[in-house]
């Protein structure tokens, strides 16, 4: 099988052109997928028509697949595929509605973070509901040097935002759930397994302090790197079309959903994710 890469931008993203996911994908064009994920850590296949299934199987190349801490948001036949909805039904929501208000990384608050995530579009809305995609390996590179210097090393505490009673997500984790998913300590800097390559590993709406620091400065630092990293010249912008599978790398990419639409009852936007296991960050 042939296929295309089409860049999407100087910071990071490439279309795929050309290969149809509802059908197994050989060895060979495999490895050029694989190596094309992590030449440009956001791959979009466009006017795809995937069953659960399919985003499985393909998911599963990757590796096993791990699950996200909202069990209950999951499609009932395939434990594998997250519901992401804005839909209701008897006046609850299907799936989980505000998946990514801040930047992050995926399952970031476990000690095996997740590799990649696949995300498909089943209805998206006419305006709004964009993702963002930042490269973290970008990120650290420009890292102003007293910042560099002053993480090295570093240690992080990680804590999956849908914890925190604090933030106003539309649902939230329920007591079991909340205790199947402690904080956890990360570096603030990792190194990709693959590329070997350092990126900023930290992010907004996961990471609550930096270990063995002051909290005023830890709060103060964390707050410099996450403004740092989410600047213009590290994103790639998603506009979404049904049909659309987005497949990033969260070992060194970070991502936010637009929710500014979500009070909208007008608004619908459903989507089905899987989540590839990662290792545990060094
Ligand atoms: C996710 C996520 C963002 C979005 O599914 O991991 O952060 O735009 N989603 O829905
Ligand atoms: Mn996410």
């Amino acid at each position: 099988m042939t296929f295309e890469i089409r860049p999407l931008g100087d910071a990071l993203g490439a279309e795929i052109i050309g290969l149809d996911l509802s059908a197994p994908v050989d060895e060979s064009t495999f490895a050029k997928v694989h190596q094309a994920h992590l030449d440009h850590l956001v791959l979009v296949f466009r006017d795809q028509r995937l069953d659960p299934q399919h985003q499985i199987d393909f998911s599963r190349r990757f590796g096993p697949l791990d699950h996200h801490p909202s069990d209950d948001a999951v499609l009932p036949d395939f434990p594998d595929v997250l519901v992401l909805s804005t839909k209701r039904e008897n006046g609850k929501y299907i799936g989980l509605p505000d998946a990514g208000p801040m930047w992050h990384s995926d399952l970031a608050y476990r000690k095996q973070t997740a590799l990649g995530t696949t995300l498909y579009a089943l209805e998206t809305p006419d305006s709004g509901g964009d993702t963002r995609f930042a490269n973290m390996y970008k990120a650290y590179e420009a890292l102003p040097k007293n910042l560099k210097d002053a993480v090295a090393g570093k240690r992080a505490v990680f804590l999956a935002g849908r914890n925190n009673a604090n933030r106003s997500f539309k649902r939230t984790l329920n007591q079991t759930q909340r205790d199947a998913t402690p904080a956890t300590g990360h570096p603030v800097i990792r190194t990709h397994p693959e590329t070997g390559r350092k990126s900023i590993f930290v992010s907004a709406q996961h990471t609550i302090a930096i270990e063995d620091m002051p909290e005023g400065e830890s709060a103060e630092l964390l707050a410099a790197i996450f403004a740092h990293a989410a600047q213009d010249e590290f994103v790639y912008t998603h506009k979404w079309r049904v049909g659309d599978l987005t497949f990033w790398d969260n070992r060194c990419v970070q991502h936010i959903a637009d929710l500014s639409r979500i009070d909208d009852p007008t608004y619908i936007r459903h989507m089905h994710r899987t989540t590839i296991e990662g290792d545990a960050p060094f």
